[in-house]
């Protein structure tokens, strides 16, 4: 089921250097968001430009009826969001895509996330928590003010994120496909493997990963972004090539298992 709320922004504010938070109070997509899902956004005073901007549900709090969006400042539209107030209303879809969906009893996953590709991931921890699944989740950014998830994923967690910075400024210096590699193999080498991995993030991030993966035996899932129009599976303007054909990133994913992804 779709909604399409009027939602009041309750906060807005920047996290990190060119990361901001915002919060809005959605009461039917906080209650219905699954995590991997995301909203389509159509931004107040941005009339000449018709197109939404799609934002993976970062968080969704049911008993408060708000959800959290974690976006970066790339281009017009996301500028013009850096602007708005709480109070002013934006128009939200949601929600949409097919979201992460580890395997039936999953008992260890590893969870990568490359910049805000943590948004998308950050459900999934509780998700994955909840059915008793063993978490590891890898967070890699330019500079450590870009790791603004990082606390939420230690609560959610219940301990401390593997970090990597390319500036080395906290974590492991460089990226952080390394800390992927070495998770595997000390899995593999402990005698207790991965049997999921997901990874939102950067493209070439996401091939890497999947084919480390892949490599290792371990089923993997992943987080396409296109550009979208519609939103909703209409227009076909986020066609995605897979081994099945083209599909649609917005309504037949956001999530693809990578084995199905032709890169
Ligand atoms: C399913 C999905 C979930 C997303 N979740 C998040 C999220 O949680 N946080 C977040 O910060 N961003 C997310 N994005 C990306 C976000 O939608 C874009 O960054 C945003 O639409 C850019 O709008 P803009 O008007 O600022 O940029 P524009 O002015 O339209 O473009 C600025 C630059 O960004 C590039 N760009 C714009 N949109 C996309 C896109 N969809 N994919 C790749 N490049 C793009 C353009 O090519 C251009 O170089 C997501 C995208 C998808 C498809
Ligand atoms: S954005 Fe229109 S079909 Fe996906």
């Amino acid at each position: 089921m779709l909604y399409n709320e009027k939602a009041p922004i309750l906060f807005n504010e920047e996290a990190g250097r060119g990361i901001w938070i915002m919060t809005l109070d959605a009461p039917e997509i906080a209650a219905t968001a699954l995590p991997g899902q995301f909203v389509h956004v159509r931004i107040p005073g941005m009339e000449g430009h018709i197109l939404r901007r799609p934002f993976g549900v970062y968080a969704a709090f049911p008993e408060e009826g708000t959800i959290d969006i974690m976006y970066q400042v790339l281009g017009f539209g996301t500028d013009h969001m850096t602007h708005l107030e709480p109070g002013e209303r934006v128009e939200a879809i949601g929600p949409v895509g097919r979201g992460w969906q580890p395997p039936a009893g999953c008992k260890k996953a590893l969870l990568v996330a490359g910049g805000v590709g943590s948004a998308p991931i950050h459900p999934l921890v509780g998700q994955l928590k909840a059915q008793g699944a063993e978490v590891t989740a890898i967070l890699g950014a330019q500079t450590a003010e870009a790791l603004v998830a990082r606390q939420r994923f230690a609560e959610a967690l219940g301990c401390e994120p593997l970090c990597s910075t390319d500036d080395g400024t906290f974590g492991r210096a460089g990226f952080c496909t390394p800390l992927v590699q070495e998770a595997l193999d000390e899995a593999a080498a402990s005698g207790q493997p991965f049997d999921y991995v997901a990874c939102c993030g950067p493209e070439p991030l996401m091939k890497l990963v999947a084919s480390m993966a892949e490599g290792a035996g371990v089923f993997c899932e992943v987080s396409l972004e296109r550009r979208m129009a519609c939103g909703v599976g209409a227009c076909l303007s986020c066609v995605v090539d897979t081994v099945n054909g083209k599909k649609r990133a917005c309504v037949d994913g956001p999530v693809f298992p990578s084995k199905e992804v032709v890169w």
